[in-house]
């Protein structure tokens, strides 16, 4: 019989990530896949919209978690996937990223002695004030086989001590989404939809806790971003949490600069992508979107001060702005004289990524390791 291996997303950047990995596995045929959606994001438009658009077959399992305080979600998360695996237990369980979903599930299955594959792994802020670098390291120091998209995560892991045959660079599967979209998404004419003229706006997103979770933050990044409106319209898709943070705090009203900020939803996965190919410049602090702006050639200013992704620093068009308006400010203005220093690619960022985790993951289980 075929080998069983869950595929564990949940949340949206999971779902661009275990799309063409899935599809990969159904392709060569040579194992079974289960989805678990472990529930974390849940609103229609965070979760349903892009197992639509990425053609995700309907999950398997769901374990409905919903949203909680970090310890009260990863906990709900652990104890429903355990449940899951004590009813069924696959030969291997797959995890993306670094998520909460990621390291729980990653948790529940090496106790109860099931391998963990991780994709995506070594990568490595080295901030411990970010969720996701817990989950980063947990997950990694649990993972039987360890997936790596850019070559930072191999000098991270070797010098965590992990051992090499556990490791294997296979470059990133996000970028395999990003290529087979990208057409039906500049077909979408997105801009143009918004009242936009390609190339004559700027994208912004942000939803880390270090920009909104303060309201001093994130008021200043409201008015900085007011003001750039003046020189360039912007686009601003809000995630729950920092439109929450903004209502809490009083602070939607700095964003009303005219009709120049047009704050709308959360956007699907094409809509997003259609946003990014056509911006002059992105403004986030997204892991994901420093990645793609950088295959698409967009400038970035990363409005974060430190990175777990330095490739798109190094080679791709993302920079470091932190929230200090004079940075950011100087960086705008750095894209609009077009003095912006292009991409140089990135090797193995090339849309065969998937192909090459099923691969990886098939040979293992092959050989026995994932026993
Ligand atoms: C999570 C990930 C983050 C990723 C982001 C992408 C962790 C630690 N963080 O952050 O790495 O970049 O997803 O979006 O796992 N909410 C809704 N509807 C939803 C989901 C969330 O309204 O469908 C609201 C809730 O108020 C919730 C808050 O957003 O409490 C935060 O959601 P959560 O999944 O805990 O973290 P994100 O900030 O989305």
């Amino acid at each position: 019989m075929a080998p069983v291996v869950d595929l564990v997303a949940g949340a949206r950047p999971n779902f661009i990530k275990l799309a063409p990995v899935e599809r990969a596995f159904r392709d060569s045929g040579r194992l079974t896949t289960r989805i678990v959606h472990t529930g974390q994001h849940y609103d229609p438009g965070m979760s349903q919209v892009f197992f639509d658009q990425l053609r995700i077959p309907v999950p398997d399992v769901h374990l409905e978690v919903g949203s909680g305080s970090q310890g009260a979600q990863t906990a709900r998360i652990l104890e429903r996937y355990e449940a899951h695996l004590l009813a069924t237990r696959p030969d291997a369980t797959v995890v993306f990223g670094d998520v909460n979903s990621t390291a729980a599930c990653a948790l529940a299955a090496v106790k109860l002695g099931v391998p963990v594959v991780h994709v995506e792994a070594g990568l490595r802020s080295f901030d411990r004030t970010m969720p996701e670098e817990i989950n980063r390291i947990v997950t990694d120091a649990l993972a039987d086989l360890l997936l790596v998209s850019e070559p930072s995560g191999m000098d991270n892991l070797a010098r965590e001590g992990v051992a090499a045959q556990k490791v294997r660079l296979v470059g990133n599967v996000m970028v395999d989404t990003l290529l087979g979209e990208v057409e039906a998404a500049r077909a979408m004419r997105v801009p143009a939809a918004l009242g936009l003229e390609a190339g004559r706006f700027g994208l912004v997103t942000m939803h880390r806790p270090s920009n909104v979770d303060d309201p001093r933050t994130l008021g200043a990044l409201f008015d900085l971003l007011a003001e750039l409106a003046r020189e360039l319209p912007l686009v601003f898709p809000a995630h729950p949490r920092t439109r929450a943070a903004a209502a809490a705090g009083g602070l939607m009203e700095r964003l009303s600069a005219g009709d120049r900020i047009r704050l709308v939803e959360p956007l699907s996965y094409r809509e997003n992508l259609g946003l990014m190919a056509a911006a002059a410049v992105v403004l986030t602090d997204s892991g994901g979107m420093q990645e793609e702006t950088s295959v698409l050639g967009v400038p970035c200013l990363t409005l974060r001060e430190n990175t777990e992704r330095p490739i798109t620093v190094e080679r791709g068009t993302s920079r470091l702005v932190g929230h200090d308006p004079a940075r950011i400010r100087g960086a705008f203005a750095e894209v609009m004289s077009g003095r912006w220093p292009p991409s140089q690619g990135i090797p193995l960022w090339d849309g065969q990524a998937a192909p090459r985790v099923a691969a990886a993951v098939e040979g293992w289980l092959r050989e026995g390791r994932g026993a």
